[in-house]
């Protein structure tokens, strides 16, 4: 499949089908501009803007996500579903490598709702209703993950901006339900989520953490090896991810564009 030439209708149907059946597709083998990725994810919604790093000039929501050679501190690199800190989080996240490592550099997948369905049914129950404080403190905010001056060096002179919003909360629940295929999925995790409404951090912290342990053992984890030209687009509301960071001393170079969701509920 080349996804530079416009796609007909029943193409585009099918591939939406099996992206909501699986979550994950990658495309093996693309040449694709900024311009064709972000026409491609357009396909899938509204475009939406990554309020922590600049998109290029030409093409606010493409950003460039580059780990450089001499980089220690990678983007991604911790469990997550992207922006779920967002009133209205993405639904889709379409993400193309340029440049990858000739060893590391996989990104690892989740499946959040095969997660969901095999918790234990008390816990489902205990926790149905239960909503989070979502935040991207957490990363972003002071004493974040990427606080360190060292960390923002590494990710590139694109990276921050919008220092105001790094301490929003916003509330979701912590099991959401997919808008399209009515399946529920866990969707707090330790990256975004402060805590529990109602709880404080500390009493939140041992559940948030089974939940974030449970969803992310490996009988729910699919591992993609990037080859430069791998497309790949992926269920924000249904899947988490982490970017490895294991290929220290050599750079690996991904496009990323976000597609707007809903409100989970
Ligand atoms: C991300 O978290 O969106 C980046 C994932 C990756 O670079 O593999």
């Amino acid at each position: 499949m080349d996804l530079c030439q416009s796609l007909a209708p029943e193409v585009r149907a099918e591939i939406h089908c099996a992206w909501l059946e699986f979550g994950l597709l990658c495309f093996r083998d693309q040449q694709l501009s900024a311009a064709e990725q972000a026409a491609f994810a357009a396909g899938f919604g509204a475009l939406d803007v990554y309020p922590f790093m600049k998109g290029s000039d030409a093409h606010p929501n493409v950003i460039d996500i580059i780990k450089e050679a001499s980089s220690v501190t990678n983007f991604g690199g911790l469990w997550h579903t992207d922006t779920s800190y967002l009133l209205q989080p993405p639904k889709a996240t379409v993400l193309y490598a340029v440049e990858v490592p000739a060893v590391g550099g996989d990104t690892l997948f989740a499946d959040a709702r095969a997660a969901y369905d095999d918790l234990p049914a008390e816990l489902r129950d205990e926790l149905a209703d239960a909503r989070g404080v979502f935040s991207p403190s957490l990363v972003h905010g002071q004493g974040g993950a990427y606080a360190s001056e060292a960390a923002q060096a590494d990710l590139g002179e694109r990276y921050g901006g919008n220092a105001d919003r790094a301490e929003d909360e916003v509330e979701h629940p912590l099991f959401r339900t997919h808008p399209d295929t009515g399946r529920k999925s866990i969707y707090c995790s330790l990256a975004h989520t402060v805590r529990i409404v109602g709880m404080s951090r500390e009493a939140s912290l041992p559940l948030l953490s089974e939940l974030a342990a449970h969803a992310t053992s490996e009988r729910y984890v699919a591992r993609l090896r990037w080859t430069p030209g791998t497309l790949a687009i992926w269920d924000n509301r249904c899947l988490f991810h982490y970017a490895l960071n294991d290929y220290h001393g050599q750079r690996r170079y991904m496009r990323r564009v976000i597609v707007r969701g809903d409100r989970p509920f």
